[in-house]
């Protein structure tokens, strides 16, 4: 399973990445605008400093919403760095986007996912990732996770290549329940990576081999 993290804080994306387990970096524009990043050529610039931090994918979204806009966009984000893919929303002209950049060997995210038909539409599209917001359906009292395991079925069924990134991680445990449903890719906050480091038994038994090592020494 890889490991993003969903930020544009690159404090935090250094941390991860000094960690060694980080694959990759999800954005969205409210990550970005979070970030205080505004202005065409600094969202440009912030996404190659990402680049340099992180060896793995940096998701870089258009804001566009039609077919025009969002292909000079995209075309525009592939240019910045090879590590970049376009993260497309998962509209009716997203689905061509997605398609013509399929078609024209540059790699997307399809954004924005919350039904298995949704993900069926943007494996056919060509997408190199699918982002299902397992998150947002938990806010709706809807099972995020159900929606995870629905898409591996229909993806296993007929061999889609396209990688399942569950997105809107909020905690340790989606990782690890989304781990056992097999879903190739989780996005989350840095927490929620850091959240499987802690067992109180870890703490216990490392106080106490120190202790006796100064016992004896
Ligand atoms: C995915 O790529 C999105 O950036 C993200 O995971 C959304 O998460 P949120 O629901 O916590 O905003």
């Amino acid at each position: 399973m890889k490991f993003f993290i969903d930020t544009a804080n690159l404090d935090q994306i250094r941390e991860a990445q000094d960690l060694g387990v980080l694959d990759g970096v999800t954005t969205n524009p409210s990550l970005m605008a979070k970030e205080g990043i505004t202005g065409r050529n600094n969202i440009l610039k912030h996404y190659v400093d990402i680049c340099n931090i992180v060896d793995g994918d940096v998701s870089a979204e258009v804001i566009a919403t039609d077919l025009k806009g969002m292909i000079k966009e995209g075309e525009e984000l592939a240019e910045l760095h090879e590590q970049i893919v376009v993260k497309v929303p998962m509209i009716k002209e997203g689905i061509k986007a997605i398609k013509y950049f399929s078609d024209n060997g540059i790699r997307t995210n399809c954004t924005l996912v919350f039904s298995a038909g949704q993900a069926l539409l943007a494996a056919k599209a060509g997408a190199s990732y699918v982002s299902p917001f397992i998150g947002r359906l938990d806010d709706i009292s809807t099972d995020g996770l159900n929606l995870i395991a629905e898409i591996r079925l229909i993806y296993d069924n007929y061999g889609f290549e396209t990688e399942i990134l569950a997105a809107s991680v909020r905690h340790t445990m989606h990782i690890l329940e989304c781990a056992k449903i097999g879903a190739d890719v989780m996005t989350g906050p840095l927490s929620s990576i850091e959240g499987l480091l802690k067992h109180p038994l870890t703490d216990i038994g490392l106080e106490k081999f120190l202790a006796d090592y100064k016992k004896g020494n």
